[in-house]
């Protein structure tokens, strides 16, 4: 997928909590193809510190309003210019980046996928489940959080599917991490999950254990995004074997089989 420089225009922004944010970006010419699990390289423009890029998931594209939406958690110096942005300011933005979830080839009208986030890391899956739905399936998205104030997009998630969270004080939905809702009872074919590490190893090993193809959306720290700089390497079994080899999360990911990964599981 040819890569693009463009410089798109905020039409809004909006607060999902106290620290997240929602940039809903457009142009005037049609944006390009992009698929769930790819990601941004958005230029921060104004801050005195942070001069590279800053990645950031697809959270949806809208095709009908030609817009891009990034969900931002402000974290930093970086994240917290970005919340700062006013409509019809410019955001230069490298795109789209990253191989994507496989998760849309293989589905058939019986397929029961299953789409795991944590915190910001739900940002991703909210493009993948509007694209499952558009196939005619509607995927069980699990999303945890600490509180219910961490939840995020969830009017924007029960339009694609079914909606279960967790929150760790019980303040909303089943108490406790998201590997431990009742819903993993149920059976499910395909995983895909993003959020923090903990919360993916988790899953992955529920994957492993009843058997169910799994994909991990990796946030390792980056500059490039490109493949050139080699910061965000990740240790990998080579395809098909189990010879380890070192990967560009930018380039050869960010989504992973989780059979490839070496994580301790
Ligand atoms: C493929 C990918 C997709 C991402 N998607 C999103 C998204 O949709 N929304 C979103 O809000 N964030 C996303 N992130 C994380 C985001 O890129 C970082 O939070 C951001 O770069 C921090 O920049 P900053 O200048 O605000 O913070 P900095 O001042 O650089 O750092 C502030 C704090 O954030 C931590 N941090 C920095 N980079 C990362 C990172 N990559 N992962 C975790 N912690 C980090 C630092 O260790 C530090 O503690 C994604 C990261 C990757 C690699
Ligand atoms: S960020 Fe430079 S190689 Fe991945």
């Amino acid at each position: 997928m040819k890569k693009r420089i463009l410089d798109l225009t905020v039409r809004a922004v909006e607060r999902l909590s106290e620290k997240h944010v929602l940039i809903r970006l457009t142009d005037e010419q049609t944006l390009p193809e992009m698929v769930p699990g790819q990601f941004v390289e958005v230029r921060v423009d104004g801050s005195t510190s942070t001069f590279l890029r800053r990645p950031i998931s697809i959270n949806m594209v809208d095709r009908e309003k030609n817009e891009l939406w990034l969900m931002v958690a402000m974290v930093g110096d970086g994240t917290r210019k970005l919340g700062e942005l006013k409509p019809g300011d410019k955001l230069n933005c490298l795109l789209p980046l990253g191989n994507g979830f496989s998760h849309l080839q293989p589905l058939t009208s019986h397929s029961s996928p299953l789409l795991v986030g944590g915190g910001v890391g739900v940002a991703p899956l909210l493009y993948l489940g509007a694209e499952m739905k558009k196939m005619g399936v509607e995927p069980t998205f699990l999303l945890g959080g600490r509180t219910k104030n961490d939840l995020l997009e969830l009017d924007l998630f029960k339009r694609y599917g079914r909606v279960c969270v967790t929150t760790e004080d019980g303040s909303m939905g089943e108490k406790g991490f998201v590997t431990n809702h009742s819903v993993l009872n149920e059976k499910f074919d395909h995983i895909a999950t993003c959020g923090p590490t903990p919360m993916m190893k988790a899953v992955a090993r529920y994957a492993k254990q009843q058997g169910i193809y799994c994909e991990a959306s990796l946030e390792n720290m980056m500059a490039c995004g490109l493949g050139a700089c080699l910061c965000c390497v990740e240790k990998v079994k080579k395809d098909g074997t189990e010879e380890a080899t070192n990967l560009c999360v930018c380039k050869d990911g960010p989504v992973f089989n989780v059979d490839r990964l070496l994580w301790q599981i």
